[in-house]
């Protein structure tokens, strides 16, 4: 039995889960740990809310409440998300818990003795409206490496780590105001003292992934400077030091920490070491916006502490939502609790998995959700189990039966049962979930080809043994499928073992040891349900809705007249428009703007018949960034009133093409 390690992403206590993250950690980090498990493996698998930091405190700030009760509210939030999807944490815990914080000042203490953190006099960007100095995300402004906007600390969009008084065109989150540098001091942690040892342990570490490697190699060569490590902030683990009044820890320079304390409280409440799991295997889950984070600062921090690494960072990468990148603040997103609301949280714990690679890019779309479960899981899996289930009723009075004189067909597929369990593993360890997923349902493919062609319907009339060979090996694969499927679809196969009559899932090896004949199942029961196409579509409209609500709270900002005169509105006129496929709201539609024609989609099919659209003219705003809105394109956007989609129009001197100012 090996002792393991298993961390995921601390979620920041400033909203609920959603998608992207059970994708791209908490479901492969909750498979993999549900399949150690299973294994005989002594696993720890940990998590806890991330809960200092800036947003959390200008939330806080903007709701005039404490900054703790902010995360309180959403810890309790991202707790109930998490147990619905059934992600087996040993703990989860906050790191404003106690232990976290002992644990947290230790740390910083062990590293400041050591020299490896020290006092500087250094710049920082101050803003005199508000009085206080802006660290991290209480700035934005354009990243100075790629271009795009960025908050103070982390520029999403090429994934660095920046500096707030590094950024262009800073502003004051709060106030808006632009911000002056100011001289302070802070504490920095001398990262550039550990560059040999990050770069032999991300250039020998094969159990490395090669996107974690890539990219840290690649910000390696850049060179790494020391890392500022503290913040003028009440919010915050306090720098356990003195003459270090009013500054906190920087919350990264805290946050991985929370994977020790949530261990350690386990560990003291189990009355046991976290450190003997550590130091056999550890393995954190995380999502490739802070690979930056994982395959450097925090290696470099254990160096200095004097502790082992990680022995792997897996990263997941991105999950866009029906094309569009996935945005809380445009509510562009869909929350866990919204979804188990309608579905079965196995649902998503498959289509996740099953949808792409976990180290590619994916998309979350409704249509193909609904694809994936009904041809998948209904018809594969479900159609599967229920005939196996509903024939061993109707002709074997519900028992396995008898298996002698097989066929080269019945020896053929019963070596594919006997070699699913192993195969799935080895993917597993491998990290390759997806892989072994597609095998069971290629194996459960092959079941429904060889129960077909055995035709064990007519068989019982013509030949008995034929059709009991059938069964007994058909039963054989629906309890290896309940096996291997547990560490994916966990509460799913629970149904499956009752049918089966089996106590547990616990014990792997359990999946090769056969069903005797004779043995007993339980009647049976509809297993996976095909999803129909008005709930898909219901679900489709209220995302559709909740983009048309941000849109009209964005009206009531105020915005400067530079902001405005970003926006290129024009007069275009409709040429053709068609309905766009389930869609109740959306029409496709041509729009002549003069130079060119576009291609705009717009959710005007509810109070327009598409005859009465054409020629007509319109306000488009036509430097929209192109989307696709339910997989078609769309390059712009039709003026219309929010409560009663009136169009804008313009008087009769306006000509198409001209621009509004
Ligand atoms: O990016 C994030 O969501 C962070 N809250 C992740 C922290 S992970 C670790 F360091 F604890
Ligand atoms: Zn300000």
């Amino acid at each position: 039995m090996s002792k393991l390690f298993i961390s995921c992403a601390l979620p920041y206590a400033n909203g609920p889960c959603h998608l992207g993250h059970l994708r791209s950690t908490y479901i492969p980090a909750d498979i993999y740990a549900r399949y150690n498990r299973m294994i005989g493996n002594d696993v720890c698998m940990v998590c806890a809310t991330d809960e200092h930091g800036t947003p959390i405190a200008v939330k806080a700030d903007n709701e005039k409440i404490k900054p703790i009760e902010v995360a309180k509210r959403y810890h309790d939030m991202i707790v109930r998300d998490i147990n619905s999807c059934n992600i087996s944490f040993d703990n989860f815990t906050r790191t404003t818990d106690k232990k976290h914080y002992e644990i947290a000042q230790n740390f910083f203490l062990n590293l400041y003795k050591k020299g490896l953190i020290y006092k500087k006099d250094i710049l920082q960007l101050y803003c005199d409206n508000c009085g206080k100095f802006l660290p991290d995300r209480y700035v934005e402004g354009i990243c100075p490496v790629c271009g795009a906007d960025a908050r103070g600390d982390h520029c999403e969009v090429c994934g660095r780590h920046l500096e707030p008084t590094e950024l262009k065109e800073p502003t004051c989150l709060t106030c808006g105001h632009t911000p002056v540098i100011k001289d302070t001091y802070q504490y920095f942690f001398k990262l550039s003292e550990f560059e040999d040892t990050l770069k032999e342990y991300i250039a020998n570490n094969d159990s490395l992934p090669a996107n974690v490697k890539n990219y840290a190699s690649n910000w390696i060569k850049e060179g790494l400077n020391d890392w500022v490590l503290t913040r003028d902030m009440d919010w915050g683990i306090p720098v356990p030091l003195e003459e270090a009044k009013g500054k906190v820890i920087y919350v990264w320079g805290e946050a991985f920490l929370g994977y020790i304390s949530s261990a350690a409280q386990w560990a003291d409440k189990k009355d046991v070491k976290w450190e003997d799991y550590w130091n056999e295997k550890v393995i954190h889950f995380i999502g490739k916006d802070i690979i930056y984070h994982h395959a450097i600062f925090w290696p470099a921090l254990l160096s200095g502490y004097g502790c082992k690494l990680p022995d792997t960072v897996y990263a997941g990468e991105f999950l866009s939502l029906e094309g569009q990148k996935m945005s809380t603040s445009k509510n562009w997103v869909v929350w866990i609790d919204d979804f188990v609301k309608e579905f079965d949280a196995n649902l998503l714990r498959y289509y996740l998995t099953v949808n792409a690679p976990l180290n590619k890019d994916t998309d979350f779309s409704w249509d193909d959700f609904q694809r994936r479960v009904n041809d998948g899981l209904a018809d594969v899996i479900g159609n599967f189990l229920h005939r196996t289930f509903t024939f061993t009723h109707k002709f074997f009075d519900g028992k396995v039966p008898e298996y002698a004189n097989p066929s080269s067909e019945d020896l053929e597929f019963e070596e594919e049962i006997k070699k699913l369990p192993d195969t799935v593993a080895a993917y597993i360890e491998d990290l390759e979930f997806r892989d072994g997923l597609l095998e069971i349902f290629r194996v459960a493919k092959v079941g429904n080809k060889y129960f077909n062609d055995q035709e064990p319907w007519k068989a019982v009339k013509e030949d008995m043994q034929k059709a009991a060979n059938c069964l007994y090996l058909s039963n054989q694969l629906t309890k290896t499928l309940a096996f291997c499927l547990k560490p994916y679809i966990p509460t799913k196969v629970d149904s499956i073992a009752k049918i089966l009559n089996i106590d547990n899932l616990d014990d792997w090896n359990e999946a090769k040891v056969i069903l005797e004949p004779g043995y007993e199942i339980n009647k049976v029961k509809p297993l996976f349900k095909k999803i129909e196409d008005d709930i898909i579509q219901k679900e489709k409209d209220k995302l559709q809705a909740t983009l048309s609500e941000k849109e009209e709270d964005t009206m009531s900002e105020l915005i400067s007249i530079d902001e405005f005169g970003k926006v290129d509105l024009r007069i275009g006129q409709i040429k053709e428009a068609e309905k766009i496929e389930k869609s109740d709201k959306l029409l496709k539609l041509q729009v002549d703007l003069g130079e060119k024609t576009v291609q705009i989609v717009a959710g005007l099919a509810k109070d327009y018949e598409v005859d009465e659209l054409i020629d007509r003219k319109v306000v488009v705003v036509a430097n929209l960034k192109p989307a696709k809105l339910f997989g078609t394109k769309s390059e712009g956007m039709i003026l219309a009133t929010s409560d009663n989609c009136a169009l804008l129009a313009p008087d009769e001197k306006g000509q198409v093409g001209e621009q509004i100012q």
